[in-house]
């Protein structure tokens, strides 16, 4: 059975050539669409924001995952859903009222998603574990593509697994940063369920293969 999920990271794709490449995940195995909408102050980059979410939200034809590292995400809520997002995710770092922000995304018809940065400790979200649809364990510090997987992530997957269990919740795991095929056994056997991967398919020469190469290393 096909459970766990390839999430490419639309970030590192071609701009001038969005829609080929958009396409291009359309037909692959991937399962999701990884947007990563970043605001220069919860990051230190800007990625894009809405006009370009609603160009891509018009092509996809699989689940929109938005990412957002952005501060005061509350603000936009409904404009995400409006735009197309099927899954809403804000940084833990950035919600100091983040069982509030989680309602109002589920409020919206969206599954809520957590976000946590390399420094931060899963048990911080043992509270409000069952109040998450996803949890996001960046596995490198937010903000740009391309940069190296950090080995603790393993770690902290097992430690968040363990919650999960003890909840009894059925959040998903995610993991953002640094995903390739040298890694992403080892993170599903840590209890991974979704790979989020930019740079790994997109550079390669061929991606629909690669992202297919991904899923069966997910999944076998
Ligand atoms: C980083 C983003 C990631 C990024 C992943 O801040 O959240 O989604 O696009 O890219 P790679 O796979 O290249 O690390
Ligand atoms: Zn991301």
């Amino acid at each position: 059975m096909n459970s766990k999920l390839i999430a490419p990271s639309v970030l590192a794709a071609d701009f001038a050539n969005l829609q080929r490449d958009l396409e291009m995940i359309n037909n692959s195995e991937a399962d999701w669409f990884h947007i990563d909408i970043m605001d220069g102050v919860f990051v230190p980059n800007i990625s894009f924001g809405m006009p370009v979410l609603k160009a891509i939200a018009k092509h996809a034809k699989k689940t929109i995952d938005v990412h957002l590292m952005i501060v005061d995400p509350d603000r936009y809520i409904k404009e995400f859903a409006d735009l197309g997002a099927n899954i809403l995710t804000v940084h833990y770092e950035a919600c100091p009222h983040l069982h509030r922000t989680l309602q109002a995304i589920k409020a919206e018809g969206m599954k809520a998603g957590v976000a946590i940065n390399p420094h931060t400790n899963v048990d911080l979200l043992k509270d409000v574990i069952k109040d998450i649809d996803l949890v996001c364990v960046m596995s490198v510090n937010p903000g740009f593509g391309g940069q190296s997987f950090i080995e603790h992530t393993y770690n902290k997957v097992q430690r968040l697994k363990e919650i999960i269990i003890a909840n009894n919740a059925d959040t998903l795991i995610e993991i953002d940063g640094g995903v390739t095929d040298k890694n992403a056994a080892r993170l599903v056997e840590a209890g991974a369920d979704v790979l989020v991967a930019g740079s790994h398919v997109f550079k390669a020469k061929n991606q629909i293969e690669t992202i297919k190469g991904l899923k069966n290393i997910a999944n076998s």
